[in-house]
């Protein structure tokens, strides 16, 4: 097994040039097999509400259902850094309420980072978790928890003024001592003006190719969620297509009669 993935280390790519894969997980199969596959970080992410909770938006998760889906992706995971997403309402509220809710998802998750979303808004709470220890991945760009302020799931930074906010949103996040930041549904230009602005690591998704690193959500990569596939979604593979030939076989064998078959009996 390569050596275990850390904080440092994520830093230290950005340095030597070499590009972070992330991906999403929320259990502990999926966290097995991308950590196996050498996968460098597994983002427990919020978007849990919709791949696997079937919600419209990432609003409704709860911290308990995130530091649940934490803990199991913890138990799969050996070499990745693991990154517990802080969902709505969970630091918004106050300082104090988010650095204890952040420390959850280290005592109780087993997570060894946090991210949270937003920039210059968020310089105090970041500043105040990394002091506790804990270390922060930014946001920036398409916060998907702010979705009702931007009337929907919208390329952000298009004109000046809104590039300009952005920029100095993720210069407050490096500000604040997060070690990384995600770069959300914004033009690659302006995702590789931040990036070569930055000294932490950009996750890029959404954001083009310059980005020191790029997430996805898994579900959609392995092609197992249909329901609307972004631009910026490659699908490796046909996962959802491949299942439903599997299940048809199961249902057709043991209506058949030929499942289980002697092999499969015991004596
Ligand atoms: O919730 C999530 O999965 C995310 C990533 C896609 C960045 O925030």
């Amino acid at each position: 097994m390569a050596e275990k993935v850390t904080v440092p280390e994520i830093v230290k790519m950005k340095q030597a040039g070499r590009k972070i894969a992330v991906l999403t997980a929320y259990d502990y199969c999926f966290a097995r097999i991308l950590d196996d596959a050498g996968i460098d970080i597994l983002l427990v992410g919020d978007s849990v509400g919709s791949v696997i909770q079937g919600r419209d938006s990432t609003l409704p998760v709860t911290l308990e259902e995130m530091i649940y889906h934490t803990r199991a992706a913890a138990r799969g995971r050996k070499r990745a850094l693991l990154v517990g997403d802080m969902p709505f309402l969970s630091y918004q509220v106050s300082v104090e309420e988010a650095k204890r809710n952040a420390g959850r998802f280290l005592s109780e998750g087993g997570a060894e980072a946090v991210k949270i979303e937003g920039g210059e808004p968020m310089l105090k709470t970041i500043e105040a978790i990394v002091e506790m220890g804990v270390p922060v991945m930014g946001h920036v760009g398409l916060t998907p928890q702010s979705i009702h302020r931007f009337g929907g799931y919208k390329v952000q930074g298009k004109n000046k003024e809104a590039r300009e906010r952005i920029v100095r949103d993720a210069l407050a996040v490096e500000e604040g001592g997060a070690f990384s930041i995600v770069l959300e549904g914004i033009p690659l230009d302006l995702a590789e003006e931040i990036t070569k602005r930055l000294s932490i690591p950009t996750i890029g998704i959404g954001a083009g190719m310059h980005c020191d690193g790029q997430v996805l959500v898994v579900h959609d990569m392995l092609g197992l969620f249909d329901m609307y596939t972004p631009k910026f979604v490659k699908r490796y593979v046909d996962l959802k297509g491949i299942m439903g030939d599997a299940v048809k076989r199961f249902i057709a064998e043991v209506r058949e009669g030929s499942f289980p078959d002697d092999e499969h009996s015991f004596h």
